[in-house]
């Protein structure tokens, strides 16, 4: 019995060398290393030998078995390398389906930026920019907001330092414009605003859309006009405009502009606070006092302003009722857009 499984061995290493593919793999393990191949055979023949030898000979048994067992599994791991490596060096499957680059979008706020800016600029609006971190002077003091005035109140602030802020507003762009340039001016300024606010209509930054027009002989009417005829061309519908009368320290009357919420058609909801009309704009007939500061006679010129916010005009158009999805950055939002 010895010498069989040495010569067992002999033919099982032998045979090992010529396996080249799979198939033959297989037919080796069943032949030598199966239930019924030929160490199985030797092993169950081992209950004839004699008491003395058998565990001598059960051992070497063992021994064989398990080396031609090792070393089958070496054979079987180099034989699948060789095979992965020749089927990829055929090439790439050209009936694969190809892989689709994700297609970068522009945010939603940018869309109703650019469309307000076209608007405004089909109706004779040149465009302005001007920077985020203002001087207080800009931010307030030109407007006819000194400091201690307690319309500074209406603006959470974020400051810099005691001259430097964060602008609150884009009506800083109007005393900049004005100082440098004479009328007649048709001036509109887009850029991020910031204050301290945060709840489902107002976030610490956002959008607005600042509009001036100065000339002889404008009035309340051509701002009513010009608004009108923005809400026509954003909305693609006669929405219905609310003028109420406010307060801002630069315009003199002032008003702020409401449109019937689209959320609710007006019935009332959670975002128009019940009310049936959500709040877009800011707006009046420039205050003689911000001419004077920069230079304008305002017993010759008039003016209108007003400032919008691109936010809640986005809401009301796409049907969003909460303004913070527009800054969390989910794709599954952005990608509706
Ligand atoms: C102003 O900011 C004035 N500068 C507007 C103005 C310009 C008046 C020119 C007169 C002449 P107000 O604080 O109301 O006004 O803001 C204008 C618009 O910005 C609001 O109608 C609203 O649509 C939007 N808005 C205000 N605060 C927030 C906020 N925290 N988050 C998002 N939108 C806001």
């Amino acid at each position: 019995m010895e010498n069989e499984l040495y010569s067992l061995e002999t033919e099982a290493k032998e045979c090992l060398q010529n396996l080249s593919d799979e198939t033959q793999a297989e037919e080796f393990r069943i032949r030598f290393l199966g239930r019924k191949g030929q160490f199985s055979t030797i092993m169950r023949s081992l209950g004839g030998v004699s008491a003395e030898d058998r565990p001598r000979l059960g051992q070497l048994a063992n021994s064989v078995k398990a080396e031609i067992e090792q070393l089958f599994e070496k054979k079987k791991a180099t034989i699948q390398n060789t095979t992965s490596l020749s089927e990829s060096s055929a090439g790439p499957d050209l009936t694969l389906p190809g892989r689709c680059p994700a297609g970068g979008r522009l945010h939603p706020v940018t869309l109703i930026m650019q469309e307000t800016c076209a608007i405004f600029e089909s109706l004779g609006f040149s465009v302005a920019e001007g920077p985020d971190v203002e001087q207080d002077y800009y931010n307030f003091e030109a407007l006819n907001i000194p400091a201690h005035h307690p319309a500074r109140d209406m603006h959470d602030t974020f400051y810099v330092s005691d001259s430097i802020l964060l602008r609150t507003h884009t009506s800083p762009m109007q005393a900049r414009i004005m100082e440098t340039q004479e009328p007649p001016l048709r001036v509109i300024a887009p850029g991020k605003v910031y204050r301290c606010d945060s709840d489902i209509t107002h976030t610490p930054m956002f959008h607005q859309v600042e509009g001036f027009l100065v000339d002889k002989d404008i009035s309340f009417a051509d701002l009513k006009g010009v608004l009108t005829v923005f809400t026509q061309k954003m909305f693609k519908k006669d929405l219905p405009l609310r003028f109420r009368p406010s307060f801002f320290p630069f315009t003199e009357p002032s008003a702020e502009v409401d449109i019937a919420c689209v959320m609710c058609n007006g019935a009332g909801c959670r975002v128009c606070k019940k009310t049936g009309w959500l709040e877009i704009l800011g707006s009046g007939m420039i205050d003689p006092e911000v001419f004077k500061m920069v230079g304008y006679d305002p017993k010759v010129y008039s003016g209108f302003a007003f400032g919008l916010g691109i936010e809640r005009i986005a809401m009301l158009k796409y049907g969003i009722d909460d303004i913070r999805l527009f800054y969390e950055n989910d794709q599954r939002f952005l990608s509706q857009f």
